[in-house]
């Protein structure tokens, strides 16, 4: 009989960039404030890419982190993966670029796109494929400059976002590990979060740089903390286990009232979620490893703990991931 795998993080790491913009920033470029940004949203800064530092810049620093917290060598890894919605070319694939910066040759190494749930979608497929026995080792990225596609004099989108990468290093092993994963998408929403252009629409558009983050907030809003909580309870119904039994939610860090509201419906206390949108903002696919890393370095997050983490985001695309650190 074949031996049972599961997926085992055994490292973790983060990168942000340094510049940090402030709501107080924001004040002097959009009518706003501090009071109303913190209010609605729970965000006092987030940090953003310095012009020429890419999306492959943030993952790289974040990968390394992951490699050397998993004291592993870069030579044992044989699958890459990048989710990220701000890839820094066309093609190659920003995942390929990283390979070629970490000197790794001939793993498969692939992009996800599915905006701020991208991570999730990632350490999904990287499951599988270690479970299937295809891969052994893998590294696991969200990263994002997603600055790079906001519109900085809309003050309905551009107080949200930041830019930042986090990242895993996943090995198989004889025990759990990643108990379950569960995926949605529905393209029925497409219109209510977007960059409408892309390079099949519309590349003139792009050039002239309208190619910016479109979004109808507060409907994005409800099917959030809909989505959200009904995928937490999709996973604890999935393994038989009480909301008692989950250490840590590490949700998508988008709106401290998006989190809030989600706990609540669950009855899991905020003091058992993970909340970093404070001070990184909306950073995309890399809201969810970000958070995990610091909450891991802190060492509030213990080997041991059952550990959720949940997304949502454009498409809309939503999904959970439940495992035993
Ligand atoms: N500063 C001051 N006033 C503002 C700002 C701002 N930055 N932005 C909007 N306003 C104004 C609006 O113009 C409006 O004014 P009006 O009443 O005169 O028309 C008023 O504030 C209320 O606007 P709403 O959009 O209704 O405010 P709401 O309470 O819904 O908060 C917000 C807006 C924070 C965007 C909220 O809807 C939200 O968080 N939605 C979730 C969207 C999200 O998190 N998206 C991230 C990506 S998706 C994801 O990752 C989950």
């Amino acid at each position: 009989m074949a031996a049972l795998r599961f997926t085992n993080i055994i490292g973790t790491g983060s990168y942000l960039p340094e510049k940090v913009l402030t709501n107080a920033d924001l004040e002097a470029m959009v009518d706003t404030s501090h009071e109303w940004i913190y209010a609605r949203t729970g965000i006092s800064q987030r940090h953003i890419a310095a012009d020429g530092e890419t999306t492959c810049d943030l993952a790289e620093q974040a990968a390394r982190r992951a490699v050397q917290a998993a004291q592993i060598s870069t030579d044992s890894i044989d699958l890459i993966i990048v989710a990220t919605t701000t890839a820094d070319q066309v093609f190659p694939s920003t995942a390929c670029l990283l390979q070629e910066r970490l000197d790794i040759h001939g793993c498969p190494a692939f992009d996800v796109q599915a905006v701020c749930t991208g991570f999730i979608y990632a350490l999904d497929i990287a499951d599988k494929f270690i479970r299937t026995g295809n891969c052994q080792r893998a590294l696991v990225v969200g990263a994002e400059t997603f600055s790079r596609i906001i519109d900085w004099s809309d003050r309905g989108t551009c107080v949200l976002f930041g830019d930042g990468a986090g990242a895993v290093v996943v090995e198989s092993g004889p025990t759990p590990g990643i108990l379950s994963t569960h995926l949605h998408a529905d393209g029925a929403y497409k219109d209510l979060l977007s960059v409408p252009v892309g390079i099949s629409t519309g590349f003139r558009q792009i050039i002239e740089g309208t190619a910016y983050t479109q979004m109808q907030g507060s409907e994005v809003f409800k099917v959030a903390v809909r989505a959200l909580g009904d995928v937490v309870e999709e996973a604890l119904q999935a393994n038989e286990l009480d909301k008692d039994k989950i250490d840590w939610l590490v949700p998508h860090q988008a709106n401290l009232r998006i989190i809030n509201a989600t706990a609540k419906r669950l009855g899991i206390p905020m003091q058992r979620v993970v909340v970093t949108v404070e001070r990184h903002g909306n950073t995309s696919a890399a809201s969810i490893p970000l958070a995990f890393d610091e909450a891991v370095r802190n060492g509030r997050i213990q080997r041991g703990q059952r550990v959720i983490f949940e997304g949502f985001g454009g498409g809309f695309t939503w999904g959970s991931i439940l495992f035993t650190y």
